[in-house]
């Protein structure tokens, strides 16, 4: 994928977090979601790629855009996999709660796993304890590890899990190895993806959360040199067709980043929604709007932050309510 492209998806982003911003703490979530999806989808049509959507709104006959399978860009070469959440954490946005970001991630054909719509238990870290986790060692045991990683103790690390019942085992076991928590109430890619980056505070994500969003966030971490590991949690026979159908025959299979993101030439960008570790959400003024996005390849390795001033009277996709 030619390095240009990087912009562009940085430009889908900001197009969804600036339309999805507008619903922020309105209570409405499904509402910010079309929002974001149909900027989305505009900007997609602008792009240069012959992409395939493969981490998407749904399946065709649950989302009218940016569904599994959906052709997107305006078809010219290269052909590429596409894995988009416009807004991953849509009941921050709604609330107004941290950690909301437009998502995209692009890979060459094949590079994404196709991880269907159910849950996956993931741990996540970055470049320096990477090689050191085990998502099947015990929880006291990755801390140590990625404690000794970063150089500091274990009672320094913060670990992110987010804030469910299915996680009191967890919690407990964090809290008893001597670790800090923050607990979140939804949105487990920004955290995953700060967990790459030295200076954001975050230093692991653990437990279970959505498995789209663990193939989005594993896109980040191949970009920023860390790791995540995976497994399939199904909750039922259904999630376990679900995943046969998209040609995972083995539900426990411990998944490594190759297995989550197999292409090495990948981009992924994030626009803020609202604030959060690692990006300012959206800040609106008279006719405009201020976005904050980071954009990554792993080709290079590159990480840029790009802080842009939008004319929103110039930008009518952004500006429905
Ligand atoms: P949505 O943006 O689709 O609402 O997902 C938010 C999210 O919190 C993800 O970040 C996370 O992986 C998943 O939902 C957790 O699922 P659940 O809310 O069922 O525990």
């Amino acid at each position: 994928m030619e390095r240009e492209l990087a912009l562009e998806f940085a430009r889908i982003t900001e197009a969804a977090a600036l339309a999805a911003a507008r619903w922020m703490g309105r209570g409405d979530k499904e509402a910010a979601d079309e929002a974001a999806v149909t900027a989305m989808r505009a900007v997609f049509d602008t792009v240069c790629i012959d992409g395939t959507v493969v981490i998407g709104e749904g399946e065709m006959d649950e989302a009218p855009m940016l569904y599994i399978g959906e052709k997107v860009g305006n078809g010219t070469a290269p052909s590429v996999d596409i894995a988009v959440d416009p807004v991953e954490g849509t009941n921050n946005v709604a609330k107004g709660l941290p950690n909301s970001i437009a998502v995209v991630a692009a890979a060459e054909k094949g590079g994404l796993l196709h991880a269907p719509d159910m849950y996956m238990d993931k741990i996540a870290v970055g470049p320096k304890a990477k090689g050191k986790i085990n998502l099947d060692a015990p929880v006291k045991e990755n801390l140590k590890a990625v404690a000794d990683a970063l150089g500091k103790s274990i009672e320094d690390l913060t670990v992110v899990i987010l804030n469910r019942p299915r996680h009191d085992k967890l919690i407990r076991e964090v809290r008893e190895a001597g670790a800090r928590i923050q607990l979140i109430q939804d949105g487990d890619v920004a955290p995953a993806v700060a967990a790459g980056m030295a200076g954001t505070g975050v230093d692991i994500l653990m437990g279970i959360g959505g498995a789209p969003e663990g193939v989005v966030a594993a896109a980040a971490l191949k970009c920023l040199g860390g790791e995540m590991q995976g497994r399939l949690w199904p909750e039922d026979d259904e999630d376990i067709e679900r995943a046969k159908k998209l040609g995972i025959n083995d539900i426990n299979k411990l998944l490594t980043m190759d297995d989550l993101v197999k292409s090495d030439d990948v981009i992924f960008a994030a626009t803020g929604i609202t604030d959060g570790d690692l990006l300012k959400g959206v800040r609106f003024f008279a006719h405009g709007g201020r976005t904050h996005t980071v954009v990554m390849r792993s080709v290079t390795g590159t990480v840029r932050f790009i802080d842009a001033i939008h004319r929103l009277d110039l930008k009518p996709f952004v500006f429905r309510r």
